[in-house]
């Protein structure tokens, strides 16, 4: 093993041993390696072949409803047919193990709690669920799938995702900011960190005097804080070599 890699494993997993309280928060290249793509990565990203507004926001769910239904129909179905990678697994016994606290996710797919993690908090929604856009009434993602769009009431069945335009659920933006206050190692896994507010969260962590390492293919927003960058690793395969050493 190089220099560099082996310096890279050893700082994270002696960071992960020492803390008191780790915090992972997880975006969309948490999920490549399962088979779903991200959303700005520079070769396959979701964002690079349609512009989120025209699909993923408040005003194409209102204005431009049919490639909103077509945009979350495609991904539901993606979805259907993946599984959580060694990262997923390892990441849930990390938490059996008291290693790791909780997960702070960007993601909807639901892998991590396929994976066995109970500690979840699912800042952008899930794609798991639906309910409908007016009496807020709850179906399961299959009725978005058969193409059942409209509710009893006359409203639209749609994703239980944080649409552009839309505010996070209160109560996972109040758990995330419990587990960031708390957190003495806040680890950030497979994200461009370039929405808000949920890149507001490794920041917090570290003006709270937390350790943060960021691990991400590529450059991200917030490299300039961070303790430590591992860049040119598959997340699966740092995760599945540190684990063989806490
Ligand atoms: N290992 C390490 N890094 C990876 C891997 C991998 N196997 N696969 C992809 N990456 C990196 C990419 O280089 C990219 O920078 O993961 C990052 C994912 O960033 P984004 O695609 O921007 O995804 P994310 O940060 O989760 O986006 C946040 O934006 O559109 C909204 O709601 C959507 O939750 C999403 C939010």
């Amino acid at each position: 093993m190089e220099d560099e890699e082996s310096y890279v494993i050893h700082e994270l997993s002696q960071s992960l041993v020492a803390a008191k309280h780790t915090t992972v928060f997880t975006g969309a290249g948490m999920s490549t390696e399962s088979g779903l793509p991200d959303f700005r990565s520079s070769t396959k990203g979701l964002w690079k072949k349609v512009h989120p507004e025209t699909v993923a926001s408040v005003s194409a769910m209102n204005e431009n409803v049919q490639s909103f239904i077509d945009f979350y129909y495609e991904r539901m179905k993606s979805q259907q047919q993946v599984e959580p990678h060694a990262g997923h697994t390892i990441l849930a016994v990390w938490e059996k193990q008291g290693l790791i606290s909780s997960i702070i996710t960007q993601n909807v797919d639901g892998l991590h709690q396929d994976a066995g993690s109970s500690n979840v908090i699912e800042l952008h929604g899930t794609l798991r669920k639906c309910h409908c856009n007016r009496c807020g009434k709850e179906y399961p993602d299959t009725a978005f799938l058969k193409g059942d769009y409209k509710c009893a009431c006359g409203g639209l069945i749609r994703p239980s995702v944080v649409l552009f335009g839309e505010s996070l659920p209160f109560d996972a933006f109040y758990k995330a900011s419990e587990e960031t206050e708390q957190a003495d190692l806040f680890i950030v896994l497979g994200s461009s960190l370039s929405v808000t507010p949920a890149n507001q969260f490794p920041l917090a962590a570290k003006k709270n005097g937390a350790k943060l390492v960021i691990v991400n293919m590529e450059p991200t927003e917030l490299d300039y804080a961070a303790d430590l960058v591992i860049r040119n690793w598959k997340i699966g395969e740092l995760l599945e070599t540190v684990n063989r050493f806490v």
